[in-house]
């Protein structure tokens, strides 16, 4: 992809580099925003409100929106908000911030940004899990930087430390509650909402997409999970398989999940094992004292788990426009790192780690003890009047098909992984 990418531009003829050189002479860092919603919209305020940290002043030349019509929170100069995407890439700045989401036009327009040698900055999960190692490879080409910090865990820097740190340390598994939507909407569920109810407060909350399937469906933690293990395990992030199960299980376990002694979660995370790496988001219940219960609401949090520096716990506000502004400024203020250039790691064909899972059924304690049989090594216990949970040991495979088949019995079930 990016040797396409790369000729695309060059066809094009979009190289000469419009880095503002008298910019830093000046003392002003040139900033061309793309997107104005959420995200974009509250960087806006911050970056008009006062100089970034070091005095440096910031000036916002350019605006791209869809719709220039629209009401936004900030006053712009008259000509700096525009919806002509070749407008945008020809003003003359130093950085390209890019808050649009999704593929297109957000890869064609980061794409030229670092052909014409300039510092691009994303919040996109989305664009930097399909395309992140080609865009970086553009990114070293052409002596352009490429950061990222807000695209995973909001304002928490996961990022810059996995990016700068994680190769000295001998990291084997990173794990996390990586989707704030999601999150908010268990939290809520398990405090008694509809689970309608829980994804409207969302949404009013800017947590979620008038769409919020990417993050129900497990997409967006599963962008970010392979974000991360790139930064980690070298893998490109295109080139990881991520095994993923959707909410529903979850917030199956989300009201039963505190008489268990714990609280259900989409877990995300990527294991070195010896068969290769793997990488999962999936249901879970981790117990109250883990140290991902910590991300309760829209919080998100990771544990990274290394030979030599222990577990390390990264936990901070996960969504919302604020807090990933907050990450965006971050960056602008920051210095860029190389990003690791994507090396062949050995990927797992199948998932063969033996795990803990909790699987609920609707049936009384004798039917659940009769289901025992089918379920190797399990103990159940009633969780209800009319529901069970059985906990077991499997691996991911033999858990699948153990739900299937209670599922094929006629009996409600609910899978999940057991973190307590
Ligand atoms: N919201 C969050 O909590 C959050 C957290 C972490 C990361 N992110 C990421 O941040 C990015 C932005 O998310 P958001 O929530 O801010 O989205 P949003 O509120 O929908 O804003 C998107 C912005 O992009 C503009 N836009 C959309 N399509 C365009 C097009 N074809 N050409 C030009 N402009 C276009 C929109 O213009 P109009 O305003 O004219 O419609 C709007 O200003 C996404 O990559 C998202 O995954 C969001």
């Amino acid at each position: 992809m990016s040797a396409s990418l790369a000729s695309t531009f060059h066809a094009q003829g979009v190289r000469a580099p419009h880095v503002a050189s008298t910019s830093a002479r000046t003392h002003v860092l040139r900033v061309a925003l793309a997107g104005c919603g959420t995200v974009g919209g509250a960087l806006a305020e911050r970056l008009l409100a006062g100089p970034l940290p070091g005095e440096r002043r910031v000036e916002v030349v350019k605006v791209l929106v869809r719709d220039i019509e629209k009401a936004r929170r900030v006053a712009f100069r008259p000509g700096v908000v525009t919806d002509s995407l070749a407008a945008f890439l020809s003003a003359h700045v130093d950085v390209v911030i890019e808050t649009i989401g999704g593929i297109e036009p957000a890869r064609t327009l980061v794409a030229a940004a670092l052909v014409q040698g300039r510092r691009v900055i994303t919040a996109n999960k989305a664009l930097i899990a399909a395309e992140g190692a080609a865009l970086a490879q553009l990114a070293a080409r052409f002596g352009g930087q490429l950061d990222f910090e807000g695209a995973v865990g909001g304002c928490m820097p996961v990022v810059r430390a996995l990016r700068s740190g994680a190769a000295g340390v001998g990291v084997t598994t990173i794990r996390g509650v990586l989707n704030g939507t999601s999150n908010f909407v268990l939290d809520r569920v398990s405090s008694g909402a509809t689970t309608g109810d829980a994804i409207r407060e969302a949404q009013v909350n800017g947590f979620a997409e008038a769409d919020p399937s990417r993050d129900l469906d497990g997409i967006d933690a599963a962008d970010k999970i392979a974000i991360l293990a790139w930064l980690t395990f070298g893998v490109a992030p295109h080139m990881l398989p991520v095994a993923r199960r959707g909410l529903a299980d979850a917030l199956a376990f989300a009201t039963i999940a505190g008489p268990l002694g714990g609280r259900a979660v989409q877990l995300a995370e990527s294991d070195e094992t010896p068969h290769g790496l793997v990488a999962r988001v999936e249901p879970a219940v981790i117990g109250l004292g883990h140290d991902l219960a910590r991300a309760t609401a829209e919080w998100n949090a990771l544990t990274v788990e290394s030979g030599s520096a222990g577990t390390m716990l990264f936990a901070g506000r996960g969504a919302g426009g604020d807090p990933t502004a907050g990450a965006l400024y971050g960056d602008l203020g920051a210095t860029s790192t190389p990003l690791p250039a994507p090396r062949a790691v050995q990927v797992a064909s199948r998932d063969e780690r033996v795990l803990h899972w909790l699987l609920w059924a609707r049936v009384d304690l004798a039917a659940a003890r009769a289901l025992v049989p089918t379920v190797p090594n399990a103990v159940a216990t009633a969780v209800d009047g009319d529901a069970c949970v059985l906990a077991f040991t499997a691996t991911p495979e033999q858990a699948t098909a153990i739900r299937a088949d209670v599922a094929a019995r006629g009996v409600e079930v609910a899978l999940a992984r057991d973190l307590r």
